[in-house]
């Protein structure tokens, strides 16, 4: 099977974590898998080149490949454009227009990086849970929306949040799976639902409907949460979790908040799939316009969401487990990036971090 790949680089430190990303997947074709790979622009690249966050011709080259390969998206100079025009509407369509629904965030400690952590390293030392963030509905897509002046006079933002009984059931079936399959055959699978069903009628809907969708799934516990609780648990007690069902600006929030237990957002890919596995696979953190260019971003997010791409789109787990224990390898060497350095550690490159990987294949 050939595994057609789409590589939007997009903005700020994208083109340069992508490249080694491309490397490790370039690595792998030589060693006999049929990988074929196709650029384009999107976000503050896309304006730049077509006019448009999301050019046409990147829509057509997404919907043809099996998976794309994202690197981060905005910059400085967009912040003043419209909002259609701004980078981040790229990746909002991308999202929306792929049907990618169920966003995977995973946050893992890795030993060596275990006190990289601003927290205690026994609150995060072994820590393992998957966020699963809804990620084409509620507040981001609702409509009405926008900024309208009210019969005083008063001019007034509003947008609107909504969750349909069809996209809380799919996104939900996920996330009992995930459980499912993280708890292994002997396991009991745990799942804890975040909301606010205590004030929005949107989040007391979701309950209602997540724990019909749980009888489906005895063998998985089923908790639900109120979001400022669990942002608070995620820094007190973050091993209590295992995998966190949450909509999509309540996941946004949240999966910052737990990329930090990890270390640093440098570590966290992510996976953003549709209903039939087709998946986008970007690195949970942002562009970092500041540090672009200088070669010093960590491309293991990137590199890891590679891992992801092989293991949910092309259901190779072995390809998936080679690449993650590369990384693991070159943290075993004391090989770090800036954001994971601790003090008196030799800091390397992003090419620098691409090669060791590539090496450690
Ligand atoms: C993320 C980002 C995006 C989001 C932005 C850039 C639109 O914060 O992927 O978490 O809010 O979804
Ligand atoms: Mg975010």
């Amino acid at each position: 099977m050939v595994m057609k790949i789409a590589v939007l680089p997009g903005d700020g430190i994208g083109p340069e974590i992508v490249a080694q990303a491309a490397r490790v997947l370039e690595a792998l074709r030589s060693d006999g898998l049929k990988i074929e790979l196709e650029y384009a622009h999107i976000g503050g690249a896309g304006y730049d080149a077509a006019g448009d966050p999301f050019p046409a011709a990147t829509e057509k080259l997404a919907l043809a490949a099996d998976a794309v390969l994202l690197g981060a998206v905005g910059g400085y100079q967009y912040d003043t454009l419209a909002r259609p025009l701004r980078p981040e509407q790229g990746l909002l369509r991308i999202r929306k227009g792929l049907g990618l629904f169920a966003n995977l965030r995973p946050a893992m400690v890795y030993p060596e990086l275990v006190n990289a952590s601003s927290l205690k390293p026994e609150l995060v030392s072994g820590l393992d849970i998957m966020i699963l963030r809804e990620l084409t509905g509620d507040i981001y897509f609702g409509q009405p929306r926008g900024i309208r002046t009210l019969d005083n006079g008063e001019r007034q933002g509003f947008d609107t949040m909504h969750y349909s009984e069809s996209e809380i059931r799919r996104v939900a079936h996920v996330g009992f799976q995930i459980a499912l399959k993280r708890a292994g055959l002997n396991g009991k699978g745990k799942m804890c639902s975040v909301d606010k069903a205590n004030v929005l009628d949107t989040s007391m809907f979701w309950r209602e409907i997540v724990t019909e969708v749980s009888r489906e799934y005895p063998q998985v516990e089923l908790s639900h949460m109120y979001v400022d609780n669990a942002a608070m648990q995620l820094v007190r007690a973050p091993k209590q979790f295992d995998v966190i069902l949450t909509g999509n600006i309540f996941g946004d929030i949240l999966s910052d908040e737990a990329s930090m237990l990890t270390g640093s957002i440098g570590m966290l890919p992510s996976a953003s799939l549709d209903a039939n596995n087709k998946g986008l696979y970007e690195p949970c953190h942002g562009s970092a316009p500041d540090i672009a260019g200088k070669n010093i971003a960590n491309p293991l997010a990137t590199i890891l969401s590679v891992a992801m791409m092989m293991r949910y789109t092309f259901l190779r787990e072995d390809i998936a487990q080679r690449i993650e224990t590369a990384v693991r390898k070159t943290l075993q060497q004391g090989l770090r990036t800036g954001d994971i350095a601790e003090a008196g550690m030799q800091k390397i490159g992003t090419a620098a971090m691409g090669d060791a990987v590539v090496a450690a294949l």
